[in-house]
């Protein structure tokens, strides 16, 4: 097939409310767990992608720098994929960056393989549906078939697709992002949640609990609960972390700042602010609350020793084209 031009896609990062962590099936990179996000506004990827007769590999710039080693696999097999979907044969040149600091240590995948599949599958002439591309996304990474979809948004157990499940302009909430000191170097996803499946006794009481935090999640998402979500956001995450600190050796990622960032979120409700906070796969401390108590929050945090700066983001939109195809 001829090129279809070049194609720009952007795509948000999520933070998960109830969280995923750990592969069912690593070949098909199914979630052991049922997961729900919030899409982040203020965090984005941007990604190019056009086809080149010429090239007979796919040419791959991430951030400025060529893609090698890990990086660059990861995404020619979610190209390889959507090759196969469009009945398609094109090498892709793809230029991708995110407009959040990567020396923050924000993890950029989801953000990343949503806007690649978005951009990549209008390069290779053939859209698809965001169900479909948010499929093709979960394989590289299941936390980006979340970022395919903007608002309140589930992957269910089992699911290959992630689905909305509220409109972010239902619920005017904001995620406050404390940004801490990086501590020591710091273990992939993949290579954390295999660990801890490998090696924690408290893995499966994680998976056996996580669907009920869930289903929690959802309803209070749906109810516009507050107090029930967060405290079941706060629940989730901790649990998550709890399976890894039970791993041999453990598996750590919080550090000083990150506990005085929760302990500084839990002073600010006992005083009547309602702020829950949710930790990944790093130091950081992500605070949800409503949208109009978030520099009040934001403040505190960054009052906070240890705490290197503080990002504020409202709920963000699906994955987007911002250059008509072809
Ligand atoms: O999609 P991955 O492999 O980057 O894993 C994401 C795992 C967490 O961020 C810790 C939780 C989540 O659900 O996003």
């Amino acid at each position: 097939m001829s090129a279809a031009g070049s194609v720009t896609a952007i795509a948000h990062a999520n933070i998960a409310l109830a969280k995923y962590w750990g592969k069912a099936d690593a070949a098909s990179n199914m979630p052991a767990v049922p997961s729900l996000s919030l899409t982040l506004a203020a965090l984005r990827s941007t990604t190019t992608a056009s086809a080149d007769p010429g090239l007979d590999t796919d040419e791959i710039t991430l951030d400025g720098a060529p893609a090698t080693g890990r990086a660059r696999e990861r995404v020619v097999r979610l190209l390889d994929e959507l090759r196969a979907l469009t009945h398609s044969g094109a090498r892709l040149r793809v230029r991708s960056h995110n407009d959040f600091p990567t020396a923050a240590g924000l993890a950029s995948s989801a953000s990343g393989f949503a806007a690649l599949a978005l951009a990549g599958a209008h390069a290779l002439g053939t859209p698809l549906p965001p169900a479909t591309l948010s499929a093709v996304a979960r394989r590289a990474s299941a936390s980006a078939a979340r970022s395919l979809f903007g608002g309140f948004v589930a992957l269910r157990l089992g699911a290959e697709s992630a689905e909305p499940v509220l409109d972010g302009a239902a619920w005017p909430l904001a995620m406050v992002i404390a940004v801490t000191a990086s501590g020591p170097k710091s273990v992939s996803s993949t290579d954390g949640m295999g660990h801890t499946r490998a090696t924690s006794p408290y893995y499966p009481a994680w998976v056996a609990a996580a669907p009920a935090l869930f289903a929690e999640v959802e309803r209070a998402v749906l109810a516009r609960d507050l107090e029930a979500l967060g405290a079941a956001t706060e629940q989730s995450a901790l649990m998550m972390h709890a399976s890894m600190f039970a791993a041999r050796p453990a598996l750590v990622y919080l550090t000083p700042a990150t506990l005085r960032a929760m302990e500084r979120v839990r002073a600010l409700r006992g005083a009547g602010t309602p702020a829950f906070h949710t930790m990944d796969a790093g130091p950081h401390v992500k605070v949800l609350c409503e949208a109009r108590a978030a520099e009040a929050v934001a403040a505190a945090l960054g009052a906070v020793e240890g705490v290197e700066r503080v990002l504020v983001s409202g709920i963000g939109p699906a994955a987007h084209l911002v250059e008509g195809a072809g």
